[in-house]
């Protein structure tokens, strides 16, 4: 008898311990995630600070790879400022960055960072462009967010807690109707040196009378998507860390994302369609003609 009490007493105080590992581990999680956002927010804003202190002035502008494929002192600035913050708190963690290019560890968390998305807007003075960034913990995106400075926008995602912007719940729209859906998309500034060329889808969606817009940042694509002011985005060759944040706004604001045969997606995908779920399929069959 009594060591049938002892052993269920082992056993009581093992699943205690247990317990208490297993909610200390979420506490631990929790807090880890709250530092993550903190960081993830502190070093978006210090890049919108270099946006806007530069918007309006002289900047020094190059061509990339091809003439109209843009890099501007800015975009350098924003990513310093933003990956000193990132550094500052957590020195081990690998980044992915436009500019840079990848600043490699073992970790497993991966900052992917476009320190202007938009760049050719920002040189011309348009103020539609962002800065975006994603985090990946163990190779899937936990959080994301994408700040236009110049329209106080700012997007946020977290795995599995929604979307939101401006601190507000964000839903994609309800429309089902592709004929009847406002459109938006993007071309590729390398267009010579890549084989797909993205006419002839554009000109199906144009001649079904479609809106089809192009605002130059496909991360606010994306948002905007998430925010139901369009209704599905589609875009050849994107990188990235144009696409990391606003993937999981998208998912995280009930719509859906794959590549052009309906896979599931990931960032390093170089074809990309964003819908809010309801006409996903109708875009897809057109896409694929
Ligand atoms: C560009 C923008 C644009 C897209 C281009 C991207 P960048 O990013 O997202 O909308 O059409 O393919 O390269 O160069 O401004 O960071
Ligand atoms: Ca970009
Ligand atoms: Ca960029």
């Amino acid at each position: 008898m009594a060591k049938q009490i002892r052993i269920g007493h082992r056993y009581t105080r093992k699943k205690k311990v247990y317990l208490r590992g297993f909610k200390n581990n979420r506490i631990f999680l929790k807090m880890t995630n709250e530092l993550l956002k903190n960081t993830l927010l502190r070093a978006i804003h210090s890049g919108a600070e270099i946006l806007r202190h530069y918007f309006e002035g002289t900047f020094e502008i190059q061509s990339k790879d091809t003439l109209n494929n843009l890099v501007t002192e800015v975009d350098k600035k924003s990513e310093d400022a933003i990956i000193d913050v990132i550094k500052s708190e957590f020195p081990e963690h690998f980044i992915l960055s436009e500019e840079v290019g990848e600043l490699s560890t073992a970790s497993n968390y991966k900052w992917i960072i476009d320190p202007i998305d938009g760049t050719v807007n920002f040189a011309h003075g348009i103020p539609i462009c962002c800065i975006s960034i994603g985090l990946e913990r163990d190779g899937q995106m936990l959080m994301g967010a994408v700040f236009n400075p110049f329209m106080n926008e700012l997007f946020f995602a977290e795995r599995g807690k929604g979307a939101f912007l401006n601190n507000k719940p964000l839903k994609v729209s309800s429309n089902a109707n592709m004929e009847i859906a406002c459109l938006v998309t993007g071309f590729p500034y390398r267009w010579a040196s890549i084989e797909t060329d993205p006419i002839p889808v554009f000109e199906r969606f144009v001649r079904l009378g479609l809106p089809v817009r192009r605002l130059g940042s496909a991360a606010i694509d994306l948002c905007w998507v998430a925010a139901g002011r369009f209704d599905g985005f589609w875009e050849y060759n994107l990188n990235p860390w144009d696409i990391a944040a606003g993937y999981l706004i998208i998912e995280e604001a009930g719509g859906r994302i794959s590549n052009f045969k309906g896979q599931p997606y990931s960032v390093y995908d170089k074809e990309t369609l964003a819908t809010n779920g309801k006409i996903h399929d109708q875009m897809l069959e057109l896409i694929s003609k």
